[in-house]
C-alpha cells in the first residue's frame, strides 16, 4: 500500500493564517506605493503573528510585511517560526523580497511560504528554496579590523 504523504500544514491552519495576514493587509501604511501587503507567521508555539507594509516618506525606511511579522515574532519571543502566509492587492500571488528571504533565513531556513493573489492562487515554497544562497560569510573575530 503507497504511503500517504501528510500535509505539511492541515487546511485549517492554513485558512487562519491568511485570515491574519489579511488583517495584516488591512493595517497597511502604503500612502506612497498604494501597494497593501500583509503577512502572518505561524509559530511552533501556535502562535499567528500579523505584519504589514510600513512605508515612509523617507521611502529607503520602507518596512515589508515579511520583515515586520518576523520582527514582531521575534521581539514577542513568540516561538520559532513554522510558517509565513503573504497576501497582497496584486491579482496573482507574490513572493518576499530578496532583502526579506535574507531576513527570514537567519530564523526560519526551513519556513514554508504560501502566497495567495486575489485571484485565489494560493503558491508554495520554503525560504530555503527560495533563497539558496544567502549570504553567510561572517568574519572570524580575529580577523576583524580594530577600530
Ligand atoms: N512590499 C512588501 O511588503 N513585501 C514584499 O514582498 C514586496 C514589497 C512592500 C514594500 C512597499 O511598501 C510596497 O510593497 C511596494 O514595493
Amino acid at each position: 500500500m503507497a504511503a500517504k504523504s501528510k500535509p505539511a500544514l492541515a487546511a485549517e491552519v492554513v485558512d487562519q493564517l491568511f485570515c491574519m495576514a489579511e488583517l495584516g493587509r488591512e493595517r497597511s501604511y502604503s500612502p506612497y506605493s498604494h501597494f497593501a501587503v500583509g503577512a502572518a507567521i505561524l509559530t511552533d508555539h501556535n502562535e499567528h503573528i500579523p505584519g504589514s507594509n510600513v512605508e515612509n516618506i523617507s521611502y529607503g525606511a520602507t518596512i515589508c510585511a515579511e520583515r515586520a511579522a518576523l520582527l514582531s515574532v521575534i521581539s514577542h519571543d513568540a516561538g520559532k517560526p513554522l510558517a509565513i502566509a503573504i497576501v497582497s492587492n496584486a491579482d496573482s500571488p507574490i513572493w518576499p523580497c530578496g532583502e526579506c528571504l535574507q531576513v527570514l533565513m537567519e530564523f526560519g531556513p526551513s519556513m514554508l511560504v504560501l502566497t495567495r493573489g486575489q485571484n485565489g492562487i494560493v503558491e508554495m515554497s520554503s525560504v530555503q528554496d527560495l533563497l539558496t544562497n544567502p549570504f553567510t560569510a561572517v568574519l572570524p573575530r580575529e580577523d576583524v579590523p580594530p577600530g
